[in-house]
C-alpha cells in the first residue's frame, strides 16, 4: 500500500489525529498506525493497568526502583499520546492499596516519582489542555504527595481536554464497600428504602461518579489479572492485554491497543443487530 503522509489524510480524518501532525515523523511506524485508527470510533475511556516495572529492572540487572523511574517516562509519554490522539478519559493505576506491602523504600521512591511526576509535568498537563484529578483514599498518603496533588488539581481544573485520573491508595473492592456504607447511613439517616436502591445510586457513590466506565482495559507485561481495579466499572470494558513491559510503553503500543479494540464487537449481553432481524423473520414464517 502506498504510504500517505499525515497531512495528505486530511479529507478523509477527522480533527483529532491531525494534532500528530507536527509530532509525528513522516513515513515512521507510529504515523502508519495513526492512519488505520477510525477517529469517529475512538475509545472514550482507556483505563491502563501498568504492570511489569519490576521484570523491566530485573532484565537489566537494576533495582525495582528504576523500572518505576523508567514508568514514570511511559506515563509522560502516554499522557501525552492520548490527549494528542483526542482521548476523553485516561485513568492510570499508579498504586494500589495493597501496594503498601512492598518494602518500605520502594513505596518511598514510588511516592517520590510521582511527586517528581507532578512537578516536572505540570505545565505539559497545561499546555496539552488536561484536567488532573486521582482516586483513592488520599488522607493515607503523605503531606508532600497531597500537596503536589492539590496543586496539580487546582491548576488544571479549569482545562476543558483530556481527564487524566491517577488511581493511588485504591481498591476497587474498598470502593464498593464504601459505596454500600454511604448507602446504608441514608438509609438509617433519611429513611431511604433499601429496596429501592440501584445501580445508579452505587455508582454515585463511587470514586469515579464523575467518569464515564471504561471502553477500554489495557494491562502490560502479559499478566491475564484485574487486580482490584475499577471493579465495578470494567463490567463492560473490552480488555486487552499485551506482553510489552509497562516501561517500554510507547504511543506506538497505545495506537495498537486502540486499533484492537476497534475490532471488538460490543454487544452489552445483546445479540448482533443481524442475528436479531433473522430471529424476526423465523417467527414471522
Ligand atoms: C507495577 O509494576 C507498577 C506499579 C505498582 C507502579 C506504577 C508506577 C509508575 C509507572 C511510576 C510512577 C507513576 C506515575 C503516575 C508518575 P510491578 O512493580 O508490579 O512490576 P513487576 O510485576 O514486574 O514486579
Amino acid at each position: 500500500m502506498a504510504r500517505r503522509s499525515l497531512s495528505s489524510l486530511r479529507n478523509v480524518m477527522s480533527i483529532n489525529t491531525l494534532k500528530f501532525d507536527s509530532v509525528i515523523e513522516p513515513g515512521s511506524v507510529d504515523e502508519f498506525l495513526v492512519t488505520q485508527i477510525d477517529p469517529d470510533r475512538l475509545p472514550s475511556h482507556i483505563a491502563i493497568i501498568m504492570d511489569g516495572n519490576g521484570r523491566w529492572a530485573a532484565r537489566r540487572n537494576q533495582p525495582r526502583v528504576a523500572g518505576h523511574r523508567a514508568g514514570a517516562e511511559a506515563v509522560r509519554a502516554t499522557v501525552e499520546a492520548a490527549a494528542q490522539l483526542g482521548i476523553s478519559y485516561l485513568t492510570l493505576y499508579a498504586f494500589s492499596t495493597e501496594n503498601w506491602k512492598r518494602p518500605r523504600l520502594e513505596v518511598e521512591a514510588l511516592m517520590g516519582l510521582l511527586r517528581e511526576f507532578l512537578r516536572k509535568e505540570l505545565r505539559s498537563l497545561k499546555r496539552n489542555n488536561i484536567r488532573f484529578q486521582t482516586i483513592g483514599r488520599e488522607q493515607a498518603l503523605e503531606n508532600a504527595v497531597s500537596r503536589e496533588i492539590d496543586r496539580a488539581r487546582r491548576e488544571t481544573d479549569a482545562n476543558t481536554g483530556m481527564v487524566l485520573t491517577v488511581a493511588l491508595n485504591y481498591s476497587g473492592r474498598s470502593e464498593i464497600v464504601e459505596a454500600c456504607r454511604e448507602l446504608a447511613r441514608e438509609c438509617l439517616t433519611l429513611g431511604r428504602d433499601p429496596s429501592q436502591i440501584s445501580e445508579l445510586d452505587i455508582e454515585q457513590h463511587l470514586f469515579t461518579k464523575c467518569l464515564p466506565d471504561p471502553d477500554l482495559l489495557v494491562r502490560t507485561s502479559g499478566e491475564m489479572r484485574v487486580s482490584n481495579f475499577l471493579l465495578w466499572q470494567i463490567a463492560y470494558s473490552e480488555i486487552y492485554v499485551t506482553d510489552v513491559l509497562w516501561p517500554d510503553f510507547r504511543r506506538v503500543n497505545l495506537f495498537e491497543a486502540i486499533m484492537e479494540y476497534q475490532k471488538r464487537e460490543r454487544r452489552y449481553g445483546d445479540v448482533k443487530p443481524a442475528a436479531r432481524s433473522s430471529l424476526i423473520a423465523a417467527n414471522m414464517k
